[in-house]
């Protein structure tokens, strides 16, 4: 009997750069020059490398394959104006890296590595970030996972930590649009004391037969409710929620932006950054607290905040048989909130707490 001995991997090739329509550019993956990758056994992690191949071997019985050891991040390079290259944030998900480690029992790559792996692969891929005029990012995507073989139910002791990247363009087609929502009614995202508040890959397993049920049904986004009652808002299958509210007190109009606060919640950077900006940019209350499903045509503007999605305006909730309306096009107050997140991103407004991580010029 004839055993073969190795798996040939194709070897796909690479966009070029020099050609690539980086205004058309979608949501999509895209090849790049490489990846970064670092393995780790028992704790120690070794010194990374860059690898130009997207293929890469695994053995039968990894652990992430049989018991689901896999979390992820998403977070995004900006061209600025005068050329500079910008990382938002990635200490953040750094952090929730390891916080999604910790919760599935996996060895995690520390702060400084993680950090340092997102400089290594985004030299290396400079000429992907899109340009300045574009209004497209590159698009980091860290995951760690558990690859030692493992056939009992424990964790391994063998893990993989890798970024990759990729130019994208708008999450949802139409960018500042509006999406149409269906809240999903008979499967639950997360439950209260499981894992919804971590990154990790059954998390959206779990979303994609209601994903694909409801765009069949013609809705590009999804909304969950809590899993105990079912009456309140937890986040969006890519994102999370918020609303708008404008109120007056002692005479004053206030605006309020509301987000829901629950621990089986996905703890989003970007819903974080859009809260410090109501606060320290834009003098709008932030609201932390629950937000009942039947009671949101409170809002006058809702949508969906994220890496990916950036602020992207819901139009339309369907609710069982209800309907909640919204406007058809971008409200106000989320354009606001998209500009000035953007504006920070790309370097147009003042950076006030050095969210941007700028890749240092090269030597
Ligand atoms: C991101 O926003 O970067 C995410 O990882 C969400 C993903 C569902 C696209």
């Amino acid at each position: 009997m004839e055993h073969l001995e190795h798996v040939e991997f194709p070897q796909p090739r690479a966009a070029d750069p020099k050609t690539l329509d980086f205004k058309s550019l979608s949501f999509k993956y895209t090849q790049t020059r490489s990846f970064v990758m670092y393995t780790s056994k028992n704790g120690v992690w070794d010194q990374g490398k860059l690898v130009s191949n997207p293929y890469i071997p695994m053995h039968i019985a990894a652990c992430a394959l049989h018991y689901g050891q896999a979390v992820f991040e998403g977070l995004k390079a900006f061209r600025a104006e005068d050329n500079s290259i910008r990382v938002f944030r990635p200490q953040e998900n750094a952090r929730r890296m390891i916080d999604s480690c910790k919760r599935l029992c996996m060895d995690f790559p520390s702060e400084e590595l993680f950090m340092t792996a997102v400089e290594r692969v985004v030299r290396d891929n400079e000429d992907y970030v899109p340009p300045y005029v574009s209004g497209g990012s590159l698009y980091l995507r860290p995951i760690c996972f558990g690859h030692g073989a493992q056939i009992g139910v424990a964790p391994t002791t063998e893990y993989t930590f890798l970024i990759l990247v990729t130019p994208v363009g708008a999450y949802y087609k139409g960018g500042l649009q509006g999406v149409r929502a269906q809240v999903i009614t008979d499967f639950d995202r997360a439950a209260p004391r499981g894992t919804g508040a971590v990154k990790c890959a059954g998390n959206y397993a779990a979303s994609l037969l209601p994903h694909v049920m409801s765009g069949k049904a013609g809705f590009p986004i999804e909304l969950y409710l809590d899993a105990k009652t079912n009456s309140k808002v937890e986040e969006f299958s890519t994102s999370n929620f918020f609303g708008i509210k404008v109120v007056e007190k002692d005479g004053k109009k206030v605006i309020q932006y509301h987000t829901p606060c629950s621990p089986s919640i996905l703890p989003s950077i970007t819903n974080k950054t859009l809260r410090e900006i109501c606060e320290h940019y834009l003098n709008w209350e932030v609201c932390l607290e629950d937000v009942f499903i039947n009671e949101i045509d409170q809002f006058s503007e809702i949508g969906a905040t994220g890496t990916a999605v950036v602020v992207t305006p819901v139009k339309e909730v369907h609710y069982g048989q209800k309907l909640f309306k919204f406007a058809e096009t971008v409200g106000e107050h989320t354009q606001k909130l998209y500009d000035t997140v953007q504006g920070i991103q790309y370097g147009r407004i003042a950076d006030k707490f050095n969210w941007n991580w700028i890749l240092p010029q090269k030597k």
